[in-house]
């Protein structure tokens, strides 16, 4: 990442005075003096703040008081406080706006960018889903979030990479929601039987070993039921729309970073069962009918396992076990 001008780094300073004591006031003069310049840059910089979203209280006699953080998904927010070491750390890109999180994740990846770039926008006007499909991301609602990743596995074990996700992605939201969340192969979230996040992985492959990978998080955080589109309103939720309550969208991306470098790290060390063994326990498919649709073909048929490499295990109406490597599927 390029190196922050002075008047950055100097608007990051300010901003941690303000948010050691929030709610309490602090003298344009002690800023002043701390940050080594006038009170009329304090006050431009302050302004800054604001125009990014801070609520700041000034006051001639007082001076400043930090009165609200904005639920953006702004990298300095999503960095306080987050306990990973690669994940969101290494580089990271903010967008109030683009196309897809996954499309900017690829031309930095294809840069040279490094494992754990974050990209985060607080919209999409192109965002993506699997099969082609679009991804609804209206602004300030939902999280959309890509990772690069670099793991040194064969282009084969890739799969993995997605189940993890959708591990990561599950438990952030059970351990800050109580939400009954499970997941549906290969990486689905679902809340009462509607659609709650989604995860795209992309992935560039060298010769012989994964390049590099760019794993795409849709989370549907704060949109009312009634303002998805008529086309998925019967299969998509969010927590706002099942708790009746906001949730604060950096809390949640923060922790899903960690948990994923956490099952990363594991997969890393210990091998991908530990992680699947994790991804069964949260899967609400075994032994379910279902339809699964392949390109140019589809299975009707229970679902019999899964088998250590994440594959699903059918077992068709004639008895057969049909390994499926990758599909769509309905469940029956
Ligand atoms: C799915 O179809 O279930 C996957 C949806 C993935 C959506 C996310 S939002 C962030 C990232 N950017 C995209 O364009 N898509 C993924």
């Amino acid at each position: 990442m390029k190196a922050p001008t002075p008047s950055k780094k100097t608007r990051e300073v300010l901003l941690n005075y303000l948010k050691e004591g929030p709610g309490t006031w602090i003298s344009g003069q002690f800023l002043g003096e701390r940050l080594v310049m006038t009170r009329s840059a304090v006050w431009k910089q302050v302004g800054a703040l604001k125009e990014e979203g801070y609520v700041i209280e000034s006051s001639s006699r007082k001076g400043y008081r930090l009165c609200e953080v904005p639920d953006l998904l702004l990298i300095r927010e999503i960095r306080d406080g987050l306990a990973t070491h690669a994940l969101g750390q290494t580089e990271a890109r903010y967008y109030r706006q683009t196309d897809s999180t996954n499309l900017r994740a690829k031309a930095l990846a294809t840069q040279g960018a490094p494992e754990g770039t974050l990209v985060v926008a607080e919209e999409q006007t192109q965002g993506r889903g699997r099969r082609d499909r679009s991804w609804f991301s209206p602004p300030l609602q939902g999280i959309y979030a890509s990772l690069i990743l670099r793991p040194s596995i064969p282009p084969n074990e890739a799969p993995r990479m997605t189940l993890l996700s959708s591990v990561a992605a599950a438990e952030a939201l059970l351990a800050l929601t109580s939400l009954d969340v499970k997941i549906k192969w290969p990486n689905d979230i679902l809340v009462n039987s509607m659609k709650i996040a989604g995860i795209l992985t992309e992935i560039s492959t060298g010769m012989d070993t994964v390049d590099y990978m760019i794993v795409g998080l849709g989370l549907n955080v704060n949109i009312p039921a009634d303002c998805f589109p008529r086309e998925i309103r019967h299969q998509a939720t969010s927590i706002l729309a099942e708790t009746g309550a906001p949730f604060p969208r950096v809390v949640l991306l923060r922790r899903y970073l960690e948990y994923y470098e956490s099952y990363y790290d594991i997969f890393k060390i210990k091998g991908f069962d530990p992680v699947m063994n994790r991804w069964k326990s949260l899967t609400n498919m075994m032994g379910r009918r279902i339809m699964v649709q392949m390109v140019g073909r589809q299975h009707v048929g229970e679902v019999f396992d899964f088998d250590q490499d994440g594959f699903l295990i059918l077992r068709d109406d004639r008895g057969e076990s049909i390994r499926i490597f990758s599909g769509d599927v309905t469940l029956l």
